[in-house]
């Protein structure tokens, strides 16, 4: 019965933890959240809560309850160096070093590498320390991405058509963002489809799992700000409707490179996961960026169709031997719909703002799997904050089935709550298509 310690509180890592459960091996989990979550509660031995720059309480945490190894959920633990406390500590982790990490933290560490090992994908780009040079590399561009470095969120990127119009607006922004960030990366802006790709990897071995569609946009129809993800797909084939077979292989490949790259780059292994975000162009696939976690909510996609031991595939991955083990997922579809508040996401002037820190009440979900996110559980209920607050999942033979499934499942959610209908539905998934069809006859 090993002891796992899981670090963080979201329902990414409500799914991680029921993932670890599932074991053979009858594990004992140990969680560590900032905040508490009551899904991870519950299947938990023990919790601490604290926060994720204090290391030294991760790490007593850790050594108390003699931690096996541990799997890190958020950025923000890695990027504070959780996983090279813990080893100083003798305890191995899934999850990056500080330094490997950066192939998240840092946008513009992730460009260079890829430009210098000179591996396919990138955008045409260029990094800045100061705003000499700008105008005229923005001059240059057909259409502009403007990235500020460091860890944003998902809030910090701006995109030309969404955020700004012409290249002189995008100057005023770069401006601003050089006072906010010692880097920024000016970018040639793709047309096409995006789509995740998480993959394991233990600094060898890079294997892929069934590619996820996310959706940002508070509103159906893909309308309203940037979220954190208001939910997800993923179809029986692990593939994506709109994807050539050829899409998906560059995409790995370019992970395989890229891990190959960063054990080069800084000699020491990547253990853990390398979530590339691609979008598939007239071109091929190109790669956005990497995180260096799985997605909230892209985990609670593919998770639950793991049918490998997850305590073996990251043992694997500690190990360095991921090429022996098999890994599966049944091949079934999946929808991921996120209940937030009213609120989220909207300007705290909205009418609907103040539907943060309401009551909700939770019916009969049906067949549909339910992870807490941001949830406060008070002695006379539930409570929502001001972020996502349940992931809801439906697993079917076809993507329908599911969408039906994890349809029901929010509906059993009663409050001032909030949800995408158009996530999983046929019809979104047809303006996808015909979006590449589109591009690809340009
Ligand atoms: N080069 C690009 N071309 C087109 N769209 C882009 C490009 N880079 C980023 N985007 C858009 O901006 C979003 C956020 O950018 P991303 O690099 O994923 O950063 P983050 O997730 O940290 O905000 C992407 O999901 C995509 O919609
Ligand atoms: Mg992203």
């Amino acid at each position: 019965m090993p002891n796992i310690l899981l670090v963080g509180n979201g329902a990414r890592e409500h799914a991680m933890a029921e993932a670890v459960l599932r074991s053979t091996e009858k594990p004992l989990l140990f969680s560590y959240m900032k905040a508490n979550n009551p899904g991870i509660a519950s299947l938990s031995v023990k919790t601490k809560i604290g926060s994720y720059s204090d290391l030294a309480a991760i790490t007593n945490f850790a050594t108390e309850n003699k931690i096996e190894f541990a799997v890190i959920g958020p950025e923000d633990p890695l990027n504070n160096g959780v996983v090279d406390a813990l080893a100083i500590t003798g305890i191995p982790a899934v999850g990056p070093t500080k330094s490997l990490a950066r192939l998240e933290t840092s946008k513009a560490f992730t460009r260079n590498l890829v430009s210098k090992y000179k591996i396919p994908g990138n955008p045409q780009y260029k990094v800045f320390k100061a705003i000499g040079g700008v105008e005229e590399f923005l001059n240059t561009l057909d259409g502009i991405v403007l990235k500020p470095d460091g860890l944003t969120g998902g809030k910090g990127v701006l995109v030309q058509g969404d955020h700004f119009a012409t290249p002189q607006e995008a100057l005023t922004l770069c401006t601003q963002i050089l006072t906010e960030s010692s880097s920024l990366i000016v970018e040639e802006k793709f047309d096409g489809e995006e789509f995740s790709l998480q993959c394991l990897c233990d600094g060898q071995t890079v294997v892929g799992t069934p590619l996820v569609q996310d959706h940002k946009r508070r509103f159906d129809d893909d309308k309203g700000p940037n979220t954190g993800g208001m939910g997800s797909y993923s179809m029986p084939d692990h593939s994506m409707p709109f994807l050539k077979p050829s899409d998906i292989e560059e995409g790995l490949e370019i992970t395989r490179q890229v891990a190959s790259a960063l054990l080069k780059e800084t000699g020491s292994p990547y253990k853990g996961i390398m979530y590339g975000g691609f979008i598939a162009t007239k071109n091929g696939a190109k790669l956005l960026e990497y995180n260096a976690r799985f997605g909230d909510p892209e985990a609670m996609n593919i998770l639950p169709l793991l049918k490998t031991d997850f305590v073996d595939v990251c043992r694997h991955i500690i190990e360095g031997t991921l090429d022996k083990l098999k890994i599966e997922f049944e091949q079934k579809a999946t929808v991921c719909k996120y209940v937030v508040p009213k609120g989220y996401g909207l300007p705290a002037d909205h009418p609907d703002a103040a539907s943060s820190r309401a009551k909700i009440e939770i019916g009969n979900v049906g067949k549909a799997r339910l992870y807490y996110s941001s949830v406060d559980k008070k002695e006379d209920g539930l409570y929502l904050s001001s972020s996502r607050a349940i992931g809801i999942v439906g697993i079917a033979d076809t993507l329908d089935a599911a969408r039906k499934i994890a349809e029901e499942g929010v509906k059993a959610v009663s409050g001032p709550v909030a949800y995408r209908e158009d996530i999983g539905t046929n019809a979104l998934i047809q303006k996808r298509i015909d979006h590449m069809k589109k591009i690809r006859k340009d």
